[in-house]
C-alpha cells in the first residue's frame, strides 16, 4: 500500500481540486470571441493535484481490491465477562474491544489472573461472553446456536494450550485428525502427511501420547489445531510447559505456518522473548487493555 501512501490526498484537497479544475481544461477560444491576448498559462501546481485526485481514484480502487488481505478477521466489540453471581461475581474481562488483521501475528501478555485465558475462549467460540461481540470472519459467532458455533469452531479456530489436552487413548494420528472425524468430515491423506512432515512427527503416527516427550505433544497438538485449515490459530501459553529449545522450535513452527498459510496467529505467552517476535503486543490488565503495540508495521 505504499503506492497508496505516497499518492493520497486528503478529502479537502480533492474537493478544492474539483472546484479548480475547469481552470485547466480551457477549450481554444471559438472564433467569434475575442483572441485570447496570450496562450493559456498551465498552471503546474494545479495541474500536479488535478493528477493527484486521478490516482486517488484509482487508489481507493487498489484498496478496496487488496481489502480482502487487510480485512479484519478478527473484531472484538465491548467484550465483558463476568464469572459466578452476586458476591463472588469476577469480571474477567471489562468492555474489551480491539480487532486482528488476516495473517497477523499478536501476542497477549500479561499478570496472571488479567484475564487473557478468558479472552482467548471467547475469541475461539469456547465459552460465550456476558456481553459483547466477537466477530470471526465477519461472522457473529455469538449468534450462532450451539451446533453451528461448535461447527465453526472445528472448521475455523485452531486451539493449542500449555498442556497439550490430547485424548490419552487415541494414537498421534487418531489425536490429530479427530476434529475432521468430530465434524464428519473426510481427511485429505497429503494435507495430512504435510503437516505430519513438517511437524516431524512420521515416526510417531501410532504412538499414544504417554509415549512421547512433552515437545512432541505439543506438536500433535498443533497438527490437530491445524487439520481442519483454520483461518485463526489461538494458542494459550503453547510453550509454558517445554523447555527453550522446545519453546523456540513450537514457535518457530508457529510462525512458519503463520507466515506461509497467512494463518492469523495469536499467543498468550508470559516470555518476553516470544512476545517480541509477533507484529503486535496487547497487554491485559485486569480485563482491560492496558496498552496496545505494534513492533513492526
Ligand atoms: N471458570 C471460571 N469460574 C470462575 N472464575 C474464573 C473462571 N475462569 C477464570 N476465572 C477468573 O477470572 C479471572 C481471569 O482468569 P483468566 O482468564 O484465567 O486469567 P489469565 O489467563 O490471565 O491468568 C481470574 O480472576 C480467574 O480466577
Ligand atoms: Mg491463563
Amino acid at each position: 500500500m505504499l503506492f497508496g501512501v505516497i499518492i493520497r490526498t486528503t478529502p479537502e484537497e480533492k474537493l478544492g481540486d474539483l472546484s479548480e479544475s475547469p481552470r485547466h481544461c480551457n477549450h481554444p477560444p471559438l472564433l467569434s470571441e475575442e483572441p485570447h491576448p496570450s496562450p493559456p498559462k498551465v498552471n503546474k501546481l494545479s495541474l500536479n493535484s488535478h493528477f493527484k485526485v486521478i490516482l486517488a481514484s484509482y487508489t481507493d480502487l487498489i484498496e478496496e481490491i487488496n481489502g480482502g488481505f487487510h480485512m479484519n478477521i478478527v473484531e472484538v466489540k465491548n467484550l465483558s465477562k463476568v464469572y459466578g453471581k452476586g458476591e463472588t461475581a469476577v469480571k474477567a474481562l471489562d468492555d474489551v474491544s480491539f480487532s486482528v488483521k488476516k495473517g497477523e501475528f499478536v501476542c497477549i501478555i500479561g499478570p496472571s489472573g488479567s484475564g487473557k485465558s478468558t479472552l482467548l475462549h471467547m475469541l475461539g467460540g469456547v465459552d460465550r461472553p456476558t456481553s459483547g461481540k466477537v466477530l470471526i470472519d465477519q461472522t457473529d459467532i455469538y449468534n450462532l446456536n450451539e451446533t453451528q458455533l461448535a461447527i465453526f469452531r472445528r472448521r475455523q479456530i485452531g486451539l493449542i494450550y500449555q498442556f497439550y489436552n490430547l485424548i490419552p487413548i487415541l494414537t498421534v494420528e487418531e489425536n490429530m485428525t479427530l476434529p475432521m472425524l468430530l465434524d464428519e468430515q473426510k481427511v485429505d491423506p497429503s494435507h495430512l502427511k504435510r503437516i505430519v512432515d513438517i511437524l516431524g512427527l512420521t515416526n510417531r503416527l501410532s504412538h499414544l501420547p504417554n509415549q512421547l516427550s512433552g515437545g512432541q505433544q505439543q506438536r500433535v497438538s498443533i497438527g490437530r489445531a491445524l487439520i481442519s485449515n483454520p483461518a485463526i490459530i489461538l494458542a494459550d501459553e503453547p510453550t509454558g510447559n517445554l523447555d527453550s529449545k522446545n519453546s523456540e522450535e513450537i514457535m518457530e513452527l508457529l510462525k512458519m505456518f503463520n507466515k506461509t498459510y497467512n494463518q492469523t496467529l495469536i499467543v498468550i505467552t508470559h516470555d518476553e522473548r516470544i512476545a517480541l517476535q509477533a507484529d503486535r503486543i496487547i497487554s491485559i490488565e485486569d480485563g482491560k487493555v492496558a496498552k496496545d503495540e505494534v513492533t513492526r508495521p
